[in-house]
């Protein structure tokens, strides 16, 4: 760790295929954020298991989305990559901020309601108690800044409130985090329903989810196959939820203002418009899934990685922990 620059923590939960969402809202700002930053990111096993996981499942993607944070571009020596379950300061800390969070603070988080209505009557306590989990995740590396989609706002701010309520009761123990959200890609929205976020969790619909590791054929016929509208035109307005969806997409990964790209788009019809976007994503995600590949099959490399993280975030974790724990009066 170089000791002049912030520290920069952002995680993933390995519950299902990464989707583009993923790779906009996150992984795409992880990397442009990695020079500026001491980048510590997790891969959030203990959060996927706040709903039921099938064990075999759990593993394959838990390396899967390691192999794919490599092969997005994340630098394993520079940063820390690391499996939360493998550093049980996480668990430790949680549990101490669950006495520091109030239950109607947590009532009132959107996702665990959206999430808490698909269990039926068992509504899992972990569900309920995750955003302090994510605070402890956060908390934990004296973190700075958090890149996240728009979708961890709430979360975000909940862990802002817990670290600044824990210092006033004990002093300067935690840095007090900001978010990073992007102004384009913020907000994936599926292709099929654009008024409702791209999930990786959604797996009813195939077409409205576009996977990063699906082949990159189906990945153009999905956009070529997106709910648009019959006006035929181009245009960034929250009227047009599908083209709009396109035109984040395009931006996200272009780069361009979204003035810029109607200006581009001017005259075009939908299909040569799809076409445009669906070349643009194509080309992103190609060299992602052929370095993916390769380093997946490398068991040894992310074994080593996989040590080597839980190794690096284990020794800065508990240097908060302890001094938590001293805080709070345990000896
Ligand atoms: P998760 O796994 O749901 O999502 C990972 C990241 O992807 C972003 N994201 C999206 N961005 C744009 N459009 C979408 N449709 C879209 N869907 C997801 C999310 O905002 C997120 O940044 N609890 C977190 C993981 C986590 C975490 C943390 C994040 C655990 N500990 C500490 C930050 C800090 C989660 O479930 O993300």
């Amino acid at each position: 760790m170089l000791e002049n620059k912030k520290v920069l923590f952002s995680g993933m939960q390995p519950s299902g295929r990464p989707t583009l969402g993923n790779y906009l809202g996150a992984f795409k700002n992880w990397n442009s954020l990695q020079e500026e930053y001491d980048c510590i990111y997790c891969i959030a096993d203990l959060h996927a298991i706040t709903v039921r996981q099938d064990p075999s499942m759990l593993r394959k993607y838990t390396k899967e989305l390691l192999a794919l944070y490599l092969a997005a571009g994340l630098d394993n020596e520079k940063n820390t990559i690391y499996i939360q379950s493998n550093v049980s300061a996480h668990a430790e800390l949680a549990w101490i901020l669950n006495c520091y969070s109030y239950m109607g603070e947590l009532s009132r988080m959107t996702q665990f309601k959206d999430k808490s209505q698909k269990q039926g009557q068992n509504i899992p306590t972990g569900l309920f108690n995750y955003p302090v989990l994510q605070a402890a995740d956060i908390l934990l590396y004296q973190t700075s800044v958090v890149p996240v989609g728009e979708d961890q706002r709430q979360h975000l701010e909940l862990a802002r409130d817990i670290a600044i309520r824990f210092n006033n009761i004990y002093g300067d123990v935690f840095t007090i985090p900001e978010m990073y959200i992007p102004k384009v890609g913020a907000k994936i929205m599926g292709l099929q329903n654009p008024t409702k976020k791209m999930s990786k969790s959604d797996a009813d619909n195939e077409n409205n989810v576009i996977y990063l590791l699906d082949d990159l054929k189906v990945i153009a016929n999905k956009i070529k196959r997106s709910v648009t509208d019959s006006d035929n035109q181009i245009i960034y307005s929250d009227d047009k939820p599908g083209i709009k969806n396109l035109l984040n997409i395009y931006c996200a990964i272009t780069n361009k203002s979204t003035e810029q790209a109607e200006k581009d788009f001017n005259g075009f019809g939908y299909g040569a418009f799809k076409e445009a976007v669906s070349e643009v994503v194509v080309e992103e995600i190609r060299p992602i899934q052929e370095k993916f590949n390769t380093i997946l099959s490398d068991k040894a490399f992310l074994e080593n990685v996989i040590k080597d993280g839980a190794k690096k975030a284990d020794y800065i974790a508990n240097k908060t922990l302890r001094k938590v724990k001293k805080k709070v009066g345990f000896i």
